[in-house]
């Protein structure tokens, strides 16, 4: 028998309602890490995901952008898709939920649900806006909490009081959606008949394997609690399946959302000449792990079980949750700028591996929020990957290419620390396999500390100032290249695109967890560029400059129609001397602050690489003094600097109007990429 292991690993789908932030970041990193190590391990192992489109905010969010859901959850698709490829996320197929594929699935299983009479038809009661002519989620009721009169509360629970209730409790309802006040009106909804799948659950639930301690405790509170028949129906206006049979009546988007995984799957295996019922049919031996956030374990380990069980599909072998990532101890703040979007770390140059780095080094098995502490980010990813691992092969690698022509040595003598470095793999496997990713990557840095330590003790830049001492040089540089070497073969999963950098420089293969039990000697290597920069305490401030919002962001006026412009005619020809005699550089807003006395006025310190500059800018009517912090700018760097009552000005930044300001004023910024103290010519 084969050891090779048939592997399906999915992670909870995305709202099509919003961008991806930090906080998604941790499992879509975690549920990839996981992947490409058993990837690494030589498994037949696939990652699906896809966007969940369906449901009643995001038809609404559509139809306030004007907008047909199907072209609003393409433009999110988009969006998505360009975010998860920026971090390095290898998903094998990602679809999303409004497929003709998912469809037919989601059909197939509510018949097979209802040939099992696992489906129930009521009529409940439930809130109605006769404005908009559609019935309310609980969500879309607002109103005074019936307990502690906060106002403006959702129509499941207080954010004042913490107080759960039914909406038809709320004090003076109101309907978010129209402001009309809601009508109790009669409705026809078809439930999943959960109360009779207790006893399976319960089994599935106490089988080895399947949840963490914390989730099963979890789930016992919910049998104790009782289960409830679960309504999978919503009456249109809705954006999703309409139910076989049903005119107007809609699958609930948390039905068809984890038929999603399925849908994906197929067309992943359809694509790859395979049978998708090899992972999910009945008998199948492949494994199938469900990665999730804790907020949603209800859907993933009651309803999702219970309705593959009835519905004659394989059940998932685990559900791994993982908890929630807080910034500097707090949830994440769009006031603070901690609500940071992915695109805007990606936007603004940072790495994404240092985040894949930092996240991997906090992950456990457990159901455990993550702190990303940015101090500690910084340091964290400063010291590990650039001072201790990237170091190991800048030390040896010059050595080799200056005084062998970049070949390593042809052998070398009995090394224990080698031989630890190669030992050390099949703990580290164990412990990436258990998603004891913190504790992995413990064990790769100190290793790295080892590799360090044994070039401080053979100083090679000594040995390469000695005579007779060129062999001896020889076997620590090929020493050095080989532990760094088995180093990036154990960050591999956390590192592909280092990893692959690595690959390059010494000339090899795509690297596989097995190749940790050879070494690679009289081979030639290609010089050595540089890998990884450090991470700076601006480009952090700037994240979060560039993610706080304030709480009343201004609506900006609509600007009048251009034709009704009077253009200011072009000025006087010049000659590109004339030109090249501004100096105009890429300039960071490092602080803005208001002028007392000065209506207009805003107080730049603006950083143009060499130097820092004091500029006072008439741009207060357009932008507030804390939104520009953090931002890119242009300015003109040789101007005669002007003496003003609140000081000196040292420069000029630069913004866009028609001569009548009142249609606005804009402040240039530079293309995403360019560094302050770059001039623009
Ligand atoms: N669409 C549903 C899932 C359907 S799965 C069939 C959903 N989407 S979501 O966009 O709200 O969340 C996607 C994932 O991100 C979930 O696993 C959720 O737990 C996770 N996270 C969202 N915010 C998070 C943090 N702040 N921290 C960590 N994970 C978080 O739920
Ligand atoms: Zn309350």
């Amino acid at each position: 028998m084969s050891d090779k292991r048939k592997i399906l690993v999915t992670y909870a789908l995305p709202y099509a309602n919003g961008s991806i932030h930090l906080g998604h970041m941790v499992g879509y990193i975690q549920a990839d890490i996981w992947v490409r190590f058993q990837k690494m391990r030589g498994h037949d192992c696939h990652y699906v995901c896809g966007d969940d489109t369906h449901g009643t905010p995001i038809m609404i969010n559509a139809e306030k952008q004007g907008l047909k859901p199907e072209a609003f959850i393409a433009k999110m698709y988009d969006e998505h898709v360009a975010d998860f490829a920026g971090f390095h996320i290898g998903f094998d197929n990602y679809s999303h939920t409004n497929t003709d594929e998912n469809r037919e699935i989601a059909y197939d299983i509510y018949r097979r649900l209802t040939a099992n009479d696992k489906i129930a038809s009521r009529t409940i009661r439930q809130l109605y806006d006769p404005e908009k002519g559609m019935f309310l989620p609980d969500r879309f009721v607002k109103g005074e909490c019936p307990k502690c009169h906060a106002k403006d509360q959702y129509g499941d629970s207080c954010e004042s009081c913490g107080t759960t209730y039914s909406p038809t409790e709320l004090l003076n309802p109101y309907s978010a959606v129209s402001g009309a006040t809601p009508v109790m009106k009669e409705t026809e909804h078809f439930f999943f008949r959960l109360t009779q799948c207790e006893d399976f659950l319960k089994g599935w639930t106490r089988e080895a394997g399947r949840l963490q301690p914390e989730a099963s405790n979890k789930m016992q509170e919910w049998f104790e609690a009782g289960l409830q028949d679960w309504d999978i129906t919503r009456d249109a206006p809705y954006f999703g399946f309409e139910i076989p049979d049903a005119p107007g009546k809609y699958f609930y988007v948390w039905l068809d959302a984890p038929i999603g995984y399925m849908a994906s799957s197929k067309l992943l295996m359809d694509r790859l000449g395979r049978d998708w019922l090899e992972f999910w049919g009945k008998d199948s031996n492949a494994e199938l792990y469900h990665f999730i956030g804790k907020d949603i374990l209800y859907f993933h380990a009651l309803f999702w079980p219970a309705v593959l069980e009835y519905a004659g599909f394989k059940t998932p072998n685990a559900v791994n949750v993982h908890g929630f990532l807080t910034v500097d101890g707090a949830k994440m703040s769009k006031s603070r700028g901690t609500f940071i979007t992915a695109g805007s770390y990606l936007k603004l140059g940072l790495n994404p591996e240092w985040l894949r780095y930092y996240y991997a080094a906090k992950l456990n098995s457990r159901i455990e929020d993550a702190d990303l502490a940015l101090d500690d980010f910084i340091n964290r990813v400063n010291s590990d990957l650039v001072g201790k691992y990237v170091n190991i092969a800048s030390r040896a690698a010059g050595f080799l290419n200056k005084r062998f022509g970049g070949k390593l040595a042809d052998t070398l003598p009995p090394s224990d620390l080698l031989t630890a470095l190669q030992v050390a793999g099949n703990e580290i496997a164990e412990l990436f396999e258990a998603r004891e990713f913190s504790r992995a990557l413990r064990e790769v840095m100190a290793l790295a500390d080892m590799a360090n330590q044994y070039v401080d003790e053979q100083k090679p830049w000594e040995l390469a100032k000695q005579e007779g001492m060129e062999t001896k040089l020889h076997e620590v540089c090929t020493t050095c290249i080989n532990l760094f070497r088995l180093l990036t073969i154990y960050l591999k999963p956390v590192l592909p695109k280092l990893a692959e950098q690595v690959e390059q420089f010494l000339n090899i293969a795509p690297l596989g967890w097995a190749d940790s039990k050879t070494l690679l000697l009289g081979h030639t290597i290609n010089p050595y560029q540089h890998l990884m920069t450090r991470v700076e305490p601006k480009q952090i401030d700037a994240l979060l400059e560039a993610n706080k919002q304030s709480l009343q962001a201004p609506t900006p006026a609509p600007a009048p129609a251009a034709e009704a412009q009077q253009y200011e005619a072009i000025a006087e020809t010049i000659s590109i001397d004339d030109f090249s005699k501004v100096d105009l550089r890429v300039a960071r807003i490092v602080d803005a602050k208001a002028v007392e006395g000065a209506d207009k006025l805003v107080q730049l310190t603006l950083d143009i690489g060499a130097e820092t500059r004091n500029v006072f800018a008439g741009i207060k009517s357009a932008y507030k003094p804390e939104d520009l912090k953090g931002r890119l700018t242009v300015m003109v760097a040789n101007l005669a600097p002007r003496k003003m009552k609140f000081g000196l000005s040292e420069g000029m930044v630069l913004a866009a109007s028609f001569e009548d300001k009142g249609s606005g004023l804009f402040i240039l910024s530079p293309d995403s990429g360019a560094q302050p103290g770059m001039r623009i010519r």
